[in-house]
């Protein structure tokens, strides 16, 4: 594979590439470069006939990923909210199609855009440790990369709106027991389990798998439109006086004033 990305480590091993996001000291915090270099992998992987299987981890035990990143969100209006928005859906729905199967392994944190990612993951290996939470409210947003559409589908409605409207993280043991991730395991070991799970998952046909997954896709149809309105809602959201206020509170390191309206 030819492709050099600086915001993820890749490895190749036994046909599973393993992917790592390597922004530790912002906690695996996706901006937008991370999102190109995401992109770009994958189209890669998915063309490469050597690869069989992928895991997508952060760099460290602290964090999977934090969220979209707080200092670019602070910048966006309306147009440029959607658009940003619609780059994070693209980018997670190229990899949820991808026809080899990806597991989400996932120590610490995964919030925001963080637990959107896990979500558009076929499979979610969670630590014992790990928190998972949409907590976009709390910055005046909402979540925009998919997670409005993809979290009620794989929880319910009913407890997809408590994770939204709650915001505050839970933790691995309560995610397993809702769905949202598939085994849960002692602390650093996430990728290691991952790639067992996965290294058994590739001995059957590729073929079969790649259809399998999109066959599992075609329960969803119809599912654009719902996409367009979350971004059309976030882009709302980026251009108002609570988001402008929420991000600059988190940057400062201070509790939000929002307005009562
Ligand atoms: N975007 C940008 N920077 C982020 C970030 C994000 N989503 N999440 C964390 N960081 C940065 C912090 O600003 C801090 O940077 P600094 O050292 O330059 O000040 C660094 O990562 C470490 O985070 P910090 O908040 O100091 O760690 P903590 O242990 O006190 O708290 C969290 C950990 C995850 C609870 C906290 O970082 C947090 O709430 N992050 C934002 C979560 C969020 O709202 N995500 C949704 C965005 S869509």
């Amino acid at each position: 594979m030819g492709y050099q990305p600086e915001t993820l480590l890749v490895e190749m091993e036994d046909r599973i590439a393993t992917v790592t996001i390597d922004r530790p000291a912002k906690l695996n915090a996706l901006n937008s470069q991370v999102l190109d270099e995401l992109r770009e992998l994958f189209e890669a992987l998915q063309d490469d006939d050597s690869v069989g299987g992928i895991v997508i981890t952060g760099s460290g035990l602290k964090a999977f990923a934090a969220g979209a990143d707080i200092s670019e969100l602070q910048r966006l209006r309306v147009r440029s909210g959607e658009r940003s928005s619609a780059k994070g859906q693209a980018v997670f729905s190229l990899i949820e199609s991808t026809g080899k199967p990806v597991i989400a392994a996932v120590e610490g944190y995964a919030l925001g855009g963080g637990c959107e990612l896990a979500l558009a993951c076929h499979l979610r290996v969670a630590s014992r440790t790990a928190k998972f939470g949409l907590p976009e409210l709390g910055l005046g947003l909402m979540p925009g990369y998919g997670g409005t559409q993809r979290l009620p589908r794989l929880i319910g409605k009913g407890r997809a709106l408590e994770l939204i409207l709650d915001g505050n993280p839970i933790d691995a043991d309560r995610a397993f027991s809702i769905g949202l991730v598939n085994k849960v395991v002692e602390e650093g070991k996430t990728v290691r389990t991952s790639r067992e799970w996965l290294g058994f998952i590739i001995k059957k046909a590729p073929l079969a798998i790649r259809t399998a997954i999109q066959s599992v896709h075609a329960a969803y149809p119809n599912r654009a439109q719902g996409f367009q309105d979350e971004s059309r809602l976030f882009g709302y959201l980026c251009g108002t006086e609570d988001a402008a206020e929420g991000t600059a509170a988190f940057l400062e390191k201070r509790k939000p004033k929002f307005y009562n309206r």
